[in-house]
């Protein structure tokens, strides 16, 4: 994590850790992610009464990326509990992967990952078109 995208995502995701929605598990989560064309965007967890229906960090993430233009993610952390990174659940590193696919960089609690270390033998369109003929 010595390149200084890193510390930028890291303080991105820690104020946005700041304004997570998260009065039923009292764990609030900031995930930032830098853009191939150099724009950073970010989420915060948003959780609900109906706990099931729980919008993770990335979920805003993915969104700000997609309703701000798109583009393939290169960079991406999360941050939990008292501000460390921590590794994205299982469904959003599905999520990840899409918008970053096996390249994409990954900071964890072990160092620094690709896409393809933490998320292998990845679900993929490639599955969608053999279904398809
Ligand atoms: N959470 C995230 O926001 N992202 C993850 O990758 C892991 C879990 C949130 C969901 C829930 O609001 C809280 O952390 C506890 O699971």
């Amino acid at each position: 994590m010595d390149e200084p995208i890193w510390q930028e995502l890291l303080e991105r995701a820690r104020a946005l850790q700041e304004r997570a929605y998260a009065p039923y598990s009292r764990y609030r989560v900031g995930a930032a992610a830098q853009v191939e064309d150099g724009r950073v965007v970010g989420g915060c967890n948003v959780e609900n009464a109906a706990y099931g229906v729980t919008l993770c960090a990335e979920c805003g993430l993915i969104s700000e990326l997609v309703a701000t233009g798109g583009g393939r993610l290169t960079h991406f952390l999360c941050v939990g509990g008292l501000g460390d990174v921590v590794m994205p659940c299982g469904r959003c590193r599905q999520l990840l992967w899409e918008h970053g696919g096996p390249a994409l960089l990954v900071a964890t609690p072990h160092g620094v990952k690709t896409m393809q270390d933490v998320l292998p033998d990845a679900f993929d369109v490639e599955e969608l078109q053999e279904a398809d003929t």
